[in-house]
């Protein structure tokens, strides 16, 4: 066979198993069975002094891999805020495979800077942002929240006189940073990773909900980051924006928001509950949770592009490039152009799709709840957007029951702690999910619960 024969028998090949494993998604069971998983033995195998053949190599992935995949790109994946992979968006990754594009800037992949600069317009437009702002493609929110805290300590510094690229922390004034108590355990990473001791972050105290109590909130000034969040991972609540950044706004201080599922709101019906929001200084959210593209793709957006460039600049004598090039906006130097599944998310969506689709898992959930009420069990959230959370009579009963649910295959979720007592999440974040899953689930919730 040609090189070009046999590459062409190869990929053609691992699309028909692609294809043939989407056909059976709504059928795979949530999470893999004991065989499954025991079938991943199959890969303990020593590194061979020869390559082994790249075709026996796609099947043995398939064979062995394909079963104890958990079907989050299915309908019943309730766990997490994980979501599917829309088509139009993993044949855009597809196609970008082959073309395998270094795109940290326009000289080393002219097609991805310019859609990526494409899609970085349209996010702010579709998230209603400043439309100044910089927009970098990271590859997940964690990433995205680094790049965004490490500008806003950037920048404050260099409002107190401090020149951080120069003299680093050492002897640098403190800067403060005030996070809410419910804080998601990524946005405490990026502060760790940044050098800030976890014993001296300020915790802003919550209300029921998972959102902060502005009239709690603990004193700012301009040495400090207020970290906010748009869904709170268990009740996918808001903080009040408008009265936070507010305070914060007087004070002087650096407002981030994490948004890394609920900022897509915005888009929908339901984004008065992002109201006040566009005032941050920075935001960072994913496209591969309620965007529905492939991982790994997050943005950071920072209002004060300058901020986030000079931060994130990677020039080198070989390689300059625009301020807006991704691998001065990222972590990344070398990168996959993330942005690209994203644009080709909201080309095919449209405006009135991603409403859609943002509506549909908050309507989905509001049904769930309801029905879950109805029968009996305890939502301990409102029920604004796409989260579900639930108690049962005793913390064995609410164990019980989310073990006899996942034995059905009805779908899978996952365990958290809500107020000191366990409780379990169920999220609505896949497009393939229709009513007739979350029927399904309510059925099998309040049987378990029955039982
Ligand atoms: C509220 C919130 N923030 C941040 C993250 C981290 O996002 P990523 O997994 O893309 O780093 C998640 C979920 O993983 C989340 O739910």
């Amino acid at each position: 066979m040609t090189r070009i024969a046999s590459e062409r028998a190869l990929i053609a090949q691992a699309d028909a198993l692609a294809q043939t494993y989407l056909e059976g998604i709504d059928q795979r069971p949530p999470y893999p069975d004991a065989a499954a998983l025991a079938g991943l033995g199959a890969f303990a195998e020593d590194l061979p002094a020869q390559g082994r053949d790249a075709e026996e190599t796609l099947r043995l992935l398939d064979i062995y891999g394909s079963p104890a995949t958990t079907a989050s790109n299915g309908p019943r994946y309730f766990g997490f805020v994980i979501g599917a992979a829309l088509p139009s968006a993993a044949a855009a990754e597809r196609l970008m495979l082959a073309w395998d594009q270094c795109a940290s800037s326009f000289d080393n992949s002219p097609v991805a800077a310019t859609v990526e600069k494409i899609a970085a317009g349209w996010l702010l437009d579709i998230l209603d942002l400043p439309r100044e702002s910089a927009v970098g493609f990271g590859t997940s929110a964690t990433a995205c929240t680094l790049s965004a805290l490490s500008a806003a300590r950037r920048s404050l510094l260099a409002r107190a006189g401090w020149d951080f690229d120069r003299d680093g922390l050492i002897g640098a004034p403190e800067i403060k940073v005030v996070i809410s108590e419910t804080v998601h355990i990524t946005v405490k990473k990026a502060l760790r990773l940044l050098g800030f001791g976890m014993a001296r972050l300020i915790v802003a105290p919550v209300d029921a909900q998972g959102r902060i109590d502005p009239d709690r909130l603990p004193p700012l000034d301009d040495r400090t980051i207020l970290c906010l969040q748009a869904g709170e991972v268990n009740t996918g609540e808001f903080d009040p924006f408008v009265p936070l950044i507010a305070a914060a706004r007087k004070a002087g201080a650096w407002v981030h928001v994490d948004g890394a599922f609920g900022l897509w709101a915005r888009a929908s019906s339901r984004h008065a509950l992002t109201s006040g929001v566009e005032e941050a200084d920075s935001w960072t959210t994913d496209g591969h949770k309620w965007l529905n593209t492939p991982y790994d793709g997050a943005v950071t957006i920072c209002r004060d592009a300058d901020a986030l460039a000079q931060a994130m600049n990677a020039d080198a004598v070989y390689a300059t490039s625009a301020r807006d090039a991704q691998k001065n906006l990222t972590l990344e130097f070398s990168r996959r152009a993330r942005g690209i599944p994203i644009w080709a998310a909201l080309r095919t969506l449209g405006r009135e799709g991603v409403a859609a689709l943002v509506d549909q898992h908050c309507d989905q959930a509001s049904w769930l709840a309801d029905q879950l009420r109805a029968g009996g069990l305890e939502v301990l959230n409102r029920v604004v957007l796409n989260q579900v959370l639930v108690r049962c009579g005793s913390d064995a009963e609410t164990a019980r029951v989310r073990e006899t649910v996942l034995a059905t295959g009805a779908g899978w979720f996952g365990n958290t702690v809500w107020q000191g007592r366990p409780a379990f999440r169920l999220s609505l974040s896949s497009w393939r999910t229709a009513r007739e899953d979350v029927a399904r689930l309510a059925e099998e919730l309040l049987k378990a619960a029955r039982a």
